[in-house]
């Protein structure tokens, strides 16, 4: 066989090759072509002894490079067969439709993300704006601009988690966990002008030992309206027609004078306990007076206003300020804030 015809020999195999279908018409051409016995290229490797030396490189050369040719066609062929066999076997797999299916598991959200959502959204209904606030706070805007300077006893009710200063333990600016979400009041005021009214729902801080109704980190939302002419019935009327939407006519109302450094009248929400409803006086959630505690509240103190730069006889404003848990305890029945926060998907899953 000379050289031209070992190109055409590999040309044929390598077309051949390509059309087989099936492994073994795959290996019935390889024997075809390179078996050693009556392979068509065997033939021409034995033929290379018996040629003169001089013809000897170039012939080889040839027989090599057919060979070459012919082992890369087998091969790829052989490649593209695996994957098609491959291929039928999933798209078979896929039509087996008496596999059971595989159990999908949706999220969903956390209780207290489900409440700090349904507050926004009861507010948005009332005009009020969410927005959000930083959770490390300076001291000025957690308690001084409060009207809560260095050493009034306010600040002993809100042991709370001082932090190193990242710029620089200044002593002059201390910071903290915020308390609570009140420091958002001013923030607002000093970008804003009247009419305002937002809501600030965040995570807060205290150093407190824990408790059926109490935790060190908890979550708050806050209410500020500013505008002329607000007064104490506004906040009344807020604050019932945002209790009728959180529950509906099931829980009792209880709103009576409280104290707080930063409004003037200040005044306490609490709802009728919703585990004994007020006849269990060992009740672990309401501590046995029936009630629990969800919000202080209060028209804005003229010093604040002036802090911030508002005349307060023109303009007045009420605020209050909630805990979120206490909320969801109230919503969904949950007898211990704990809970919320032990993250076992036995006790979450079923909100
Ligand atoms: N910040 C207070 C607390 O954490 C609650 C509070 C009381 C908020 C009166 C207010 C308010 O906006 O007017 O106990």
């Amino acid at each position: 066989m000379a050289g031209d015809d070992l190109k055409k020999l590999a040309d044929r195999a390598v077309a051949d090759i390509a059309a087989v279908k099936d492994v073994d018409a795959l290996e019935a051409a390889r024997v075809r072509y390179l078996g050693r016995r009556e392979g068509a290229l065997s033939e021409a490797t034995k033929r290379i002894a018996t040629l003169p030396a001089k013809e000897k490189p170039a012939y080889s050369a040839a027989v090599n490079e057919a060979k070459a040719r012919i082992e890369a066609a087998l091969d790829e062929r052989a490649a593209a067969l695996r994957e098609a066999a491959l291929g039928r076997e999933l798209a078979a797999e896929r039509e087996d439709m008496t596999l059971p299916p595989r159990r999908v598991r949706v999220g969903r959200l956390h209780p207290i993300s489900q409440t700090v959502r349904e507050v926004s959204r009861i507010c948005a209904t009332l005009g009020f704006e969410t927005i959000e606030g930083p959770e490390i706070e300076w001291d000025y805007y957690n308690f001084e601009a409060l009207n809560i300077p260095p050493g009034h006893p306010a600040r002993e009710k809100w042991q709370t988690l001082w932090i190193s200063n990242p710029l620089g333990d200044d002593p002059s600016r201390p910071m903290l966990g915020r308390t609570h979400t009140s420091p958002m009041q001013i923030r607002v005021m000093e970008k804003r002008r009247p009419p305002i009214r937002v809501v600030i729902p965040g995570r807060c801080y205290r150093y407190e030992a824990t408790d059926a109704i109490r935790e060190s980190i908890f979550f708050q939302y806050e209410g500020l309206a500013i505008d002329e002419k607000l007064t104490m019935a506004d906040l009344k009327g807020v604050l019932y027609s945002f209790a009728r939407q959180v529950f509906g006519g099931d829980r009792k109302v209880r709103f009576r004078p409280d104290y707080f450094p930063f409004t003037e009248p200040s005044a306490e929400i609490a709802f009728s306990c919703m585990i004994c409803e007020g006849r269990d006086p060992e009740c672990h959630t309401c501590g046995g007076d029936g009630w629990i505690e969800a919000a202080g509240c209060g028209m804005v103190h003229p010093d604040v206003l002036r802090r911030v730069g508002y005349d307060p006889s023109r303009y007045q404003g009420f605020a209050w300020g909630g805990g979120i848990e206490r909320l969801a305890m109230l919503r969904t029945g949950a007898p211990d804030i704990r809970l919320f926060y032990q993250n076992d998907l036995r006790f979450l899953e079923q909100f």
